[in-house]
């Protein structure tokens, strides 16, 4: 069995009172949410009131990135320790945004990974293509690089506590949605490349987001495809209904 993970990725907008008023009408409208995990990743700024905010709930913590390091000169970063110590239970790792403007390589998210995981979080792992990369036929090795990448290193026990995102990054905030049978294709393929590694009952456990633009009205298709296992939101995870609308569809479903 699988959980269906549904991410919002809030990524740089809302101040802290705007995240702290969001955070509670998530809270409020999932309190009925049973066969779903959701999370919410704020800025750090606001993770510590939103932690606040999300105690208690069904509503998990997640944390837009981290550095591997433990502590020390490192202008601008946050420790795996001090998202441990607040309460985050996710930590988004590799986002194609990190990876465009911020310099992630396949091996900073495998360090980054590793140390999340070894205080006790679960990284969400993200991969995918860009448009030219598709379009030119590097579809698989790029994922295959990308996955290999991430996990290399980590046993299969680690492995299962793991999630990633599929995200071709095409479909990032351009409200251009890859079609349900586009992303199962690349699904299949990535947990593929799990079974290779970990074999087919690993692979069959690691929960695969699809990202990309993913909202109410596309949710429910996306969300029936075999191999998509939840989402990570963007945009449609800015207003609590938009969210819950994605989040809804998956109660219904096992995988
Ligand atoms: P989007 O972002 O839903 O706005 O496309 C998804 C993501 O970047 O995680």
């Amino acid at each position: 069995m699988r959980k269906i993970v549904i991410a919002g990725n809030w990524k740089m907008n809302k101040t802290v009172a705007e995240s702290v008023k969001l955070a509670g009408e998530v809270v409020a409208a999932a309190k009925d949410i049973k066969a779903v995990t959701v999370a919410i990743a704020p800025t750090y700024l606001a993770l510590a009131k939103v932690a606040e905010v999300v105690a208690g709930s069904n509503v998990k913590l997640a944390a837009q990135d981290v550095h591997w390091e433990n502590q020390g000169a490192f202008t601008g970063k946050v420790s795996a320790d001090m998202l441990k110590e607040i309460g985050v239970d996710f930590v988004i790792i590799g986002h194609s945004e990190q990876r465009t403007y911020f310099g992630e390589t396949d091996a900073t998210v495998n360090k980054k990974v590793r140390k999340v995981q070894s205080l006790g979080m679960t990284p969400i792992i993200c991969i995918g293509e860009t448009l030219d990369e598709r379009k030119s036929g590097q579809l698989e090795s790029v994922l295959t690089r990308q996955v290999n990448g991430a996990y290399d290193g980590l046993s299969a026990d680690d492995a299962l506590r793991t999630v990633i995102a599929y995200e071709p990054v095409w479909a990032i905030g351009t409200g251009v949605t890859a079609s349900d049978d586009e992303a199962q294709e690349a699904h299949a393929f990535v947990r593929g490349l799990l079974a290779a590694r970990y074999g087919d009952s690993v692979a069959q456990s690691i929960s695969i987001q699809y990202g990309g633009s993913m909202k109410p009205e596309n949710a429910a298709g996306l969300l029936a495809q075999k191999d998509i296992d939840g989402g990570l939101i963007g945009g449609a995870a800015l207003k609590a209904d938009s969210f819950l609308g994605i989040v809804t569809p998956g109660e219904t479903l096992s995988k």
